[in-house]
Order: structure tokens, then C-alpha cells, then sequence
């Protein structure tokens, strides 16, 4: 029996945040360590609710604690058009049956740090706002962070202006800080997420597996896919779950190592990631950019998670 993988899961969830967070809880190679909230998609109370109430929809009971309120040094940008005005819309889901700790979410990775015997990998997939904060405030732990399997940027193209993509661009100075930090970087960007699309034929493949969480996931497809459907998507991009994915299943994943900045500055880039395709800064890699995913394999990934939770009805 192998051992399992460390992690710490750090979101802003979100649609796409809560199905990464379902599959990463069905998987047996991974061992939760802690959960955190960011803000991002909704301010930090509403993004920590959802985050409470869909750990205890999937029995998911680790430590948890609440992120900033607000990015390191801009003011926070939230989606309620994309996740709605809750930031996780759709299905009725249980009220949190815990309460966070009483300490900050940069304290609790601190500690998870402090305390494993190995080194934990973080599973961001909101802003970087608490990662950074974590490095700055506690950079003798970095040895023991084995990894950051982050969802976000895109080296090609952003979502939210042209050149940047949600999670880099609500807190650029954050990313920054992570991306400079000489920790081995995999990055889901929207170059292999925005190709992790599911179809509205998976979300029924995955409703028919019949156990509340299974139709709790499918009714968040539906919901997460209507703004996409209305961009012209032919499915919805479940964004973060391939930051997981990078974890459980990495031969479904292609990538290549780049040297990777971040825009700070800018009337048109800010948030942008840079990647130095052609090495023209003579820099080595700090991330290894996913860009191609099996998606029928990515699917059934999906579709196995949420049949683990069949066993939680027993
Ligand atoms: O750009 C997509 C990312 O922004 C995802 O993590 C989504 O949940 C939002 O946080
Ligand atoms: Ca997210």
C-alpha cells in the first residue's frame, strides 16, 4: 500500500472549487490534512460558508479555517455571474455541522506544516492570496511544502480580461510571491482547463449514479454550466478538479516546464502569467504548465469519485 499524499485544500468555492473538493475527498491516494477558504468568487464569509457546508455534505471533517478577507493589497473582485450571488447557487445543501477554528487559514497550514512528518502539497484553487501569506509570514516552513498543484492562469489567453485569468488576477502581487518561491509549481491553467470540458451527457452519467452527493454534483453542473452555455461553451470547464486531478491521475495530463512571471503592473496585463516560451530570459522552469488533458478519462475520474460516496449511504 502506497502512502498517501499530504494535502492541503485551499479554495474559494465555487462551483468548480466544491467538485475538486469532492473528488479529492473520494480519492484513497490523498490524506486531507486541512481545508481553507480564500476569497475570490465571493467575499470570504460567503466563500467559507460554502466551503463548511460542502465538507459536511461529503463527511469531509478536517481542520478548518477562514482565509483573509480581502487580496494583499487590491480590493477583491467576486463572480456572482458565473457561481452566483452565494457563490455556490443550485442545489439546497446541509447546514455546516462544525465551526472553523479560531485561527487564521495561514496559521492552520502553518501548523499542518509544523506538525507532518512529510512534506504536505497545497492544493490551491482560488487566489493565492493565503499561499503567499504562508511564505511570507513563515518561509522556514517552505521545505516542508512538497508542492503547489495550483489552478490557475493561462500562458495563451486570461477569462477575465484578455491576458489574465479570475484566480491571478484578484491577487497578482500574491501570485507572484508563489511563483517566485522556488517551490515546484504544477499549473492547471485555462490552457488544459479550459479543454477539461464537461458535457452536459456527463453530467447525467454522473447524476445516474444516484447518491445525494452524486446529484448534488450534477445540480452544481447545471448551474456552473449555465454562464458557460451562455458564452458558447459546448461544456462546463471544471477549472479546479484538474488541480487535483495533477495529484490522483497525472498520466491523463500533458505538460511542459516554463519559466512563468506575473504581471503586477499594467493598464491591459495585470494578472497576466507570462510564460517564456522561447527562454528568452534564460531563467529556469518554476512551473510545469499542464496544456493537454484525456478528457474521457477525466470524466471517468469524475464519475468514480462520486461513486464513493455510495458506500457513505451505508
Ligand atoms: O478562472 C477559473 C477560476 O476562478 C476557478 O478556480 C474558479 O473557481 C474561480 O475561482
Ligand atoms: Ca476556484
Amino acid at each position: 500500500m502506497t502512502e498517501r499524499i499530504p494535502v492541503i485544500l485551499d479554495g474559494d468555492p465555487g462551483h468548480d472549487d466544491a467538485i475538486a473538493w469532492v473528488l479529492a475527498n473520494a480519492s484513497p491516494l490523498l490524506d486531507i490534512r486541512a481545508c481553507t477558504s480564500v476569497c475570490g468568487n465571493q467575499t470570504i464569509q460567503k466563500t467559507s460558508y460554502n466551503a463548511m457546508r460542502i465538507m459536511t455534505l461529503i463527511n469531509l471533517h478536517v481542520p478548518f479555517a477562514m482565509g483573509r478577507p480581502k487580496p494583499l493589497v487590491s480590493e477583491p473582485i467576486i463572480a456572482p455571474t458565473v457561481h452566483g450571488v452565494s457563490g455556490l447557487d443550485g442545489p439546497a445543501l446541509p447546514e455546516p455541522d462544525f465551526e472553523p477554528l479560531p485561527i487564521s487559514a495561514v496559521e492552520l497550514m502553518a501548523k499542518v506544516l509544523r506538525e507532518s512528518a512529510d512534506p504536505v502539497t497545497i492544493i490551491p484553487t482560488g487566489p493565492l492570496t493565503n499561499v503567499a501569506a504562508l511564505l511570507m509570514l513563515y518561509p522556514e516552513l517552505k521545505p516542508k511544502i512538497a508542492r503547489i498543484s495550483l489552478m490557475g492562469g493561462g500562458i495563451y489567453f486570461g477569462n477575465w480580461t484578455p491576458a489574465a485569468e479570475f484566480n491571478i488576477l484578484v491577487d497578482p502581487e500574491a501570485a507572484d510571491i508563489v511563483y517566485k518561491s522556488d517551490i515546484p509549481i504544477i499549473m492547471a491553467g485555462l490552457d488544459v482547463t479550459e479543454k477539461a470540458l464537461v458535457f452536459p451527457e456527463d453530467f447525467e452519467r454522473i447524476r445516474a449514479v444516484g447518491n445525494p452527493v452524486a446529484k448534488v454534483v450534477a445540480e452544481w453542473l447545471d448551474f456552473f454550466y449555465g454562464f458557460h452555455r451562455s458564452k458558447g461553451y459546448a461544456g462546463a470547464p471544471v477549472h479546479d478538479a484538474v488541480a487535483v486531478a495533477a495529484i490522483i491521475k497525472p498520466e491523463i495530463l500533458d505538460s511542459k516546464e516554463y519559466y512563468v512571471q506575473i504581471e503586477t503592473t499594467g493598464d491591459f496585463c495585470r494578472g497576466m502569467t507570462v510564460a517564456d516560451w522561447y527562454g528568452y530570459y534564460h531563467k529556469a522552469p518554476n512551473a510545469r504548465v499542464l496544456t493537454g488533458i484525456r478528457r474521457e478519462a477525466f470524466i471517468d475520474l469524475l464519475v468514480e469519485a462520486v461513486t464513493y460516496y455510495n458506500q457513505e449511504e451505508k
